[in-house]
């Protein structure tokens, strides 16, 4: 049986011990919840890939509590530390080389000798973090190539059983991934929570790349963040046999990621939106569900990111 943590001293702490046995915890981070094991010990590291039932070639995001403790593990340019001072703790994670002596397990960084580091905002996973006091690996909780879970409910859902406690906290702020970013030069790896137009502010026009990121034809884009419907987008009004997400004003629309148009609060409801449209489609003996669409400003980047994998064959 999976323990439900309650989000307080007790519950970190326990969740703590479990995570210092090798065990799997999985916690609120202000973007969505992790799937939490010690980033020092393969086995941990092994049994996260397993639980999701992920390719073990594609590395995990490394999280501590502060700048200081990601120094420990990641080697920081002048650049890097000043966007950790404005952006962390927050939903920025950045791409750096590893300190090879910080003992970070290989199955993290899938041989590569850079590490991805994120410090959340989310004050149960600080909490976490510093009661654990090592880094911990962290994918989103949910299996391999299925939607986020933005909720305690929605991780028991998809991995009840398989982790051995999930600390419940409520519904994510901000709903989508981090933004992932790697230096020298500047690359952005995955559009996310930290909106692009704020890191450009800083940096500049940035490409896109990597191996976080995907071309946008949608023939090239790998599965992810399926539902169990079938995802049609850009879809400004709705066919007989779909269930209908709306943006703005959406008239008739069976749900809406926000009435008022704001890419950031569609951010939020993304993922339990995308939950809600399969379950209607469902009882509703429909296979498909369709999305209005949502302009690509601030973290309409992300949401249309995730919209195009959702929709991608699989
Ligand atoms: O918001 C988030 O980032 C959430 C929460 C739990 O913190 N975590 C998350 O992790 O989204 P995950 O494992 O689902 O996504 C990690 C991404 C993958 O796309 C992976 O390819 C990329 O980070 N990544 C990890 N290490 C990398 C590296 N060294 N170089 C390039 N990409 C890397
Ligand atoms: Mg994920």
């Amino acid at each position: 049986m999976t323990e439900i943590l309650a989000p307080g001293p007790e519950g970190l702490a326990r969740g703590a011990a479990l995570l210092a046995e090798g065990r799997l915890v999985a916690f609120p981070t202000e973007t969505v919840y992790g799937l939490g094991g010690d980033a020092r010990n393969s086995a941990a590291v092994a049994a996260i890939y397993a639980a999701k039932g992920r390719p073990s070639f594609n590395p995990l995001i490394a999280h501590v509590p502060d700048l200081a403790a990601a120094e420990r593990i990641a080697v920081f340019s002048d650049r890097a530390r000043d966007l950790a001072a404005r952006f962390w703790p927050g939903p920025l994670t950045l791409v750096l080389p590893l300190r090879p002596e910080a003992g970070i397990s290989d199955l993290v960084t899938a041989g590569l000798d850079t590490l991805a580091v994120r410090v959340p905002a989310h004050p149960v996973a600080q909490g976490l973090l510093r009661a654990f006091g090592g880094p911990v690996a962290a994918p989103s909780a949910n299996p391999s190539g299925r939607i986020s879970p933005t909720t305690a409910a929605h991780v028991i859902e998809g991995l009840g059983n398989r982790i051995a406690a999930v600390v419940e906290d409520g519904p994510c702020q901000v709903g989508v991934e981090s933004t992932i970013l790697s230096l020298d030069p500047p690359m952005l790896l995955r559009p996310g929570g930290v909106a692009v137009e704020d890191l450009e502010a800083l940096l500049g026009p940035l490409p896109t790349g990597g191996n976080a990121a995907k071309p946008n034809a949608p023939g090239q884009l790998t599965s992810h963040y399926a539902p169990g419907a079938a995802v049609r987008l850009g879809a400004a009004t709705r066919q007989p046999d779909e269930i209908w997400i709306g943006f703005g004003d959406t008239p008739g629309a069976d749900l809406n990621l926000s009435p008022a148009g704001d890419p950031t609060e569609a951010a939020q409801h993304l993922f339990a939106a995308l939950r809600a449209a399969d379950r209607m489609a469902a009882e509703r003996g429909l296979s498909r569900i369709a999305v209005a669409p949502v302009p690509e400003t601030g973290l309409g980047r992300a949401v249309n990111d995730r919209l195009r994998r959702a929709a991608a064959p699989r």
